[in-house]
């Protein structure tokens, strides 16, 4: 899950998506990171922090850390937040399997009102709450589709 800083919108797609693997019992390796170097090490912005923890989710232990080369070896999709994360992220793949790991995180879900998980770095209360709305209708999504196929992979 990368987004720009690590601090507000992909420690909560980390802190939902590890939340739904519990819930479909799911065994998946799952981290976050930023594009930028900007927050490294720093947890959670306090913010995303209160948001995630009033809709039940707890981020408030993770770290920020920057995207990688390497995460491209030990993943198999990254996912962004936006288009322009996307440009990042793409800039460092090393031939096309990496470029094909790179997906938007809002093509995952049933809602098709937004393309990308707006940064709410710079906004008030309600943008962390859409985030939180958004980051939960992709990743129910996804994990519902991965349970199914697991279901029909043991039939
Ligand atoms: P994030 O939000 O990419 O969702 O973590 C931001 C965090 C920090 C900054 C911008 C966006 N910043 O400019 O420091």
């Amino acid at each position: 899950m990368v987004c720009l800083g690590n601090i507000c919108r992909s420690p909560v797609a980390e802190g939902v998506m590890r939340s739904k693997l519990e819930k479909y019992k799911l065994n998946i390796k799952l981290d976050s990171a930023g594009t930028s170097n900007y927050h490294i090490g720093e947890n959670p912005d306090q913010r995303s922090v209160k948001n995630a923890s009033k809709n039940g989710i707890d981020i408030s232990h993770l770290k920020a850390r920057q995207f990688k080369e390497n995460d491209f070896n030990e993943f198999d999709i990254i996912f962004v937040m936006d288009e322009q994360n996307k440009k990042d992220i793409l800039s460092l793949a090393k031939n096309k399997e990496d470029q094909e790991k790179v997906k938007l995180i809002l093509n995952e879900s049933s809602i098709t009102s937004h393309i990308n998980v707006p940064d709410p770095f710079f906004g008030d209360e309600a943008g962390f709450q859409l985030v939180f709305e958004l980051l939960d209708q992709a990743c129910e999504s996804m994990a519902q589709k991965l349970s199914n196929q697991i279901i029909s992979l043991k039939q």
